[in-house]
């Protein structure tokens, strides 16, 4: 008997990029919301490098309220990378203490010292210096270029992924590696030409505020009409 034909496996469709028609609606609701509802955070009224470096590696694992003191105590005991580079290492992790996951301060430090010794004590602006530094990664890098020197740069954290996927994906999660490149495609074609600090910060905003991992705020979020997962029903396990 000749063998069965099966049908050649395909890799599953990724949804269109949004179009410039949606892309504007989205900034503009997105911006609107951000202006009535955004927080107020210290780290957003500086244009300070290093202290949106800190700021981004202490939020990577932690909640903003915990963040807000040691992010001030920080920044008085380490005022600049030159000052961080310089302090003992014992001090640098004891004024971590209590944010946990440990190797983050000797990352900072090491960053510090990199920046000293080859960049003058500044942090570069261009994207492929910046993932050279151990311990920036490409959603560090996004917030440093759009936060710090107001490039046009996206950004993709976990919270960013999932307000993405749901609202231009569909129900679900991000999965595949694939899925999570095509979401920062997303977050590239979605990131404006002005307003950039702004848009990346309310995108965080959005999704801790809104559209949040468990339970999101779907009766009040502006984007619901051209959601893909609205509403929202929670998935079973
Ligand atoms: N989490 C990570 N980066 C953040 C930011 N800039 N503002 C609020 N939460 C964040």
């Amino acid at each position: 008997m000749p063998p069965k034909r099966t049908a050649p496996k395909r890799a599953p469709q990724l949804p269109p990029i949004p179009a410039p028609p949606e892309r504007r609606r989205f900034r503009q609701r997105l911006l609107t919301w951000y202006q009535r509802h955004g927080r107020d955070l210290p780290w957003r009224k500086t244009d300070d490098p290093y202290h949106i470096l800190v700021s981004e590696i202490m939020l990577q694992q932690t909640q903003v309220d915990r963040v807000l003191p040691k992010y001030a105590e920080w920044l008085e005991k380490f005022p600049s990378l030159h000052a961080l580079a310089d302090a003992p290492e014992q001090e640098v992790t004891t004024t971590w203490y209590p944010l946990g996951y440990n190797i983050r301060p000797r990352r900072l430090q090491s960053i510090a010292r990199e920046a000293v010794e080859r960049y003058d004590g500044q942090l570069p602006s261009d994207e492929e210096t910046l993932l050279s530094f151990k311990g920036i990664g490409a959603y560090t890098a996004g917030a440093i270029r759009s936060f710090a020197f107001r490039e046009r740069a996206a950004i993709l954290d976990t919270n960013v992924a999932r307000v993405l996927f749901r609202l231009f994906v569909g129900r679900g999660e991000p999965k595949s590696h694939a899925m999570t490149k095509h979401l920062w495609t997303i977050s590239e074609a979605l990131v404006p030409y002005r307003h950039v600090f702004d848009f990346n910060q309310a995108l965080m905003d959005f999704g801790a505020m809104v559209c949040t991992a468990r339970q999101p705020k779907c009766l009040v979020c502006p984007m619901a009409k051209s959601c893909r997962s609205y509403p929202f029903t929670p998935e079973r396990s």
